[in-house]
């Protein structure tokens, strides 16, 4: 487990992912409570990069997500499947990025200063799990490069931890 992550802001997004992976990986670990493994991963991402305004965890269950780890200002605690950002992504099973939230029909607000975002789901064997929604306060910062990194971010996670202690956490 790393102490402190090694982080060069001045570097491209792909070189910050690309050194992030392996911190990252470092601090996914099996022996740890999955709350501690997820709210350090949003740390970790808060930290590398400015763009980042809120980052965290929506964990499923039944048919609600509920918000679990994150960084940031205070959020939703609950989001309906299908519904906002975070419902759609979770249920299509697939990476949403959206350039602008005000264009998404039925986005959900909780921090006005938001203007985009990007949700990736947490799936396994067709089963989702949550997902990790993460927002800026610039416009479309989130792109290809963000998409193939926070998967791969996820499939660390999906990989790593026992998801079945992920729908343990939410009682
Ligand atoms: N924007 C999300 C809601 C969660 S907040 O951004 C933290 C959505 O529409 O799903």
């Amino acid at each position: 487990m790393i102490e402190q992550a090694v982080l060069n802001k001045n570097s491209s997004d792909t070189e910050i992912y690309v050194s992030l992976l392996p911190q990252l990986e470092s601090i996914i670990s099996p022996d740890d409570q999955v709350i501690s493994v997820l709210s350090n991963i949003t740390a970790i991402l808060k930290e590398a990069f400015d763009k980042i305004s809120w980052v965290g965890f929506y964990l499923l269950k039944g048919n609600t997500l509920y918000l679990g780890s994150f960084q940031g200002k205070i959020a939703c605690s609950s989001i309906t499947l299908g519904k906002g950002v975070c419902g759609y992504s979770a249920l299509e099973k697939k990476t949403i990025i959206v350039e602008d939230v005000a264009n998404f029909q039925g986005h959900i607000s909780c921090d006005s200063g938001s203007k985009s975002e990007i949700v990736v789901p947490i799936v396994s064997d067709g089963i989702v799990y949550g997902v990790l929604d993460i927002d800026s306060y610039s416009y479309a910062a989130f792109n290809e490069t963000d998409k193939l990194f926070l998967e791969k971010t996820v499939e660390l996670i999906i990989r790593k931890i026992d998801l079945e202690k992920l729908k343990i956490i939410i009682i």
